[in-house]
């Protein structure tokens, strides 16, 4: 038997689906039949954009269309991140710039969701000093939005709710909205178990839980028949991903999704070092529809720091990891994320990390000046470095990294790279944008009849940031 995965009911969903008509049916009265208009922020990661998308999923159902403008909406909800203060001073800074609309149309509403909306402290905040903000809730209330909405509506008043169990659901039956184009998030698990000491995720999303593989794999099939063809399976860990007793395991998974039927490509995030197997990445290198590219965070090259990070790896595994994956797949792009300025880091321990920077030669880095998150094990540790040290550090480490982006993007130059064409451009030159296997930016010249086509393109130049080709050349 498979254990009890915490799926959301089915008589709870069809409870769910019951609010959604009833608002539409108070919208419909209260616009005497103009359709009303939703419009969603979403802040932070990738999980965010897919919870994003399954709350128009919802919304759709209750009738909303949708603006980009919250000026133009009936609805406006943000769908914060909590991962750094800077996100969060974001946040309240747009809330701030709303509350405008709320003077001049007294009928709008405003809603607060994600990461930051599941903390107390954050919730205190809204409630005393953004009045007009209608509805707060946490992420483990998501699969209650529409009730949630339905009480505000009906009864009027301010509805907070960051209830929950901090296990955590999973949501299934409700249909994403997703964005057009060629490429789709597909969420296999959802929340963390690994308490690294500086994040707030494990707080804010509950524990690890994996979907049924079917579920997923349903899900997949819809995305190739929509026509998406460059597919990220998203998680906090993906490599944690369990099926069940019977059901695959994360690399398992991959290779199954992999062989389907289609002209597709496939992603995935995050991966934690401590759990990324010779397994996964013999899969990726046997299965020609995976993606040569791994999102690996390391955080930092520091043992000591790594420790107190609770990464429960060194940098000999990091580097011994690479080193397969290399020996496996010689064309492997690493994407990575880094931390500067952990408490207790010194000046030694940062030199470590750009050593290891130098070794591995990422294709780019997502790099970040530790913030404090209340309540993580490392907000209670001494951190004597000052600001201005830890930025001094931060503009050294880019340098670092601009310069082996810039040298490892050089490489191409010449070369013929398959890329699939995913957009539109903002250089007049190079109107259109395109994404290699590795997941390097390519800016094409050529024609928009071709976003959605994949290409044969011979690379004629290249900057820190993404190569240049001529797609009619
Ligand atoms: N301060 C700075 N960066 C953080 N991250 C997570 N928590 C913090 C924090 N408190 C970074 C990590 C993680 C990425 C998603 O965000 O590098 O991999
Ligand atoms: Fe945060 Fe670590 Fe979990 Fe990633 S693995 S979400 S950094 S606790």
């Amino acid at each position: 038997m498979n254990k009890p995965r915490n799926e959301v009911s089915e008589q709870e969903l069809r409870r769910q689906k019951e609010y959604c008509e009833r608002i539409a049916q108070l919208l419909h009265q209260k616009k005497q039949g103009v359709r009303p208009l939703a419009c969603t922020k979403t802040y932070g990661c990738q999980q965010n954009e897919a919870d994003t998308e399954l709350i128009r999923g919802m919304l759709q159902q209750m009738g909303f269309g949708f603006t980009e403008n919250p000026a133009q909406s009936d609805l406006t909800i943000l769908n914060t991140c909590a991962i750094r203060e800077h996100a969060e001073m974001r946040v309240f800074g747009n809330l701030g710039e709303l509350s405008h609309i709320k003077r001049e149309n007294p009928d709008f509403l405003l809603a607060v969701c994600g990461c930051m909306a599941q903390q107390d402290s954050v919730v205190e905040k809204i409630k005393k000093s953004y009045p007009y903000v209608d509805l707060v809730f946490g992420t483990h209330a998501l699969a209650r939005f529409p009730e949630l909405l339905y009480d505000k509506i009906s009864r009027g008043r301010r509805v907070f709710d960051i209830s929950g169990d901090e296990q955590g659901v999973i949501l299934e039956g409700v249909a994403p909205v997703r964005k057009e184009g060629v490429r789709a998030w597909l969420s296999i698990m959802y929340g963390c178990n690994n308490f690294c000491s500086y994040c707030i995720v494990p707080y804010v999303r509950g524990r690890e839980r994996s979907r049924r593989f079917e579920a997923i794999l349903s899900d997949f099939r819809t995305l190739l028949a929509q026509g998406y063809k460059d597919i990220t399976l998203l998680g906090q860990n993906v490599n944690s991903y369990d099926g069940g007793e019977d059901g695959p395991d994360f690399p398992e998974l991959l290779e199954a999704l992999a062989a389907q039927p289609g002209d597709f490509r496939i992603r995935f995030m995050t991966s934690h070092p401590k759990d990324c197997s010779k397994k996964l990445l013999e899969v990726m290198a046997r299965c020609n529809k995976v993606c040569k590219c791994i999102h690996l965070p390391v955080q930092s090259g520091s043992d000591r720091v790594l420790e107190a990070m609770n990464r429960r790896y060194t940098a000999e595994h990091y580097l011994s990891l690479v080193e397969y994956a290399r020996s496996l797949m010689p064309q492997i792009t690493f994407t990575s994320d880094i931390i500067v300025g952990f408490p207790g880091e010194t000046e030694e321990d940062f030199e470590k990390t750009i050593e290891l920077i130098e070794k591995v030669r990422f294709h780019s880095l997502f790099t970040f000046i530790y913030s404090r998150r209340g309540g993580t094990r490392a907000a209670g540790m001494p951190d004597p470095i000052s600001r201005e040290e830890k930025q001094r550090w931060f503009d050294r480490l880019l340098d670092v990294q601009n310069r082996i982006s810039r040298e490892e993007n050089a490489k191409f130059a010449g070369k013929t790279l398959r890329v699939l064409v995913d957009g539109l451009s903002e250089d007049p030159k190079y109107p259109l944008t395109a994404r290699t296997d590795g997941f390097q930016l390519v800016l094409l010249r050529g024609s928009p009849e071709n976003i959605g086509r994949w290409a044969d393109v011979k690379i004629e130049k290249s900057s820190t940031w993404a190569l240049f080709a001529n797609l009619e050349g």
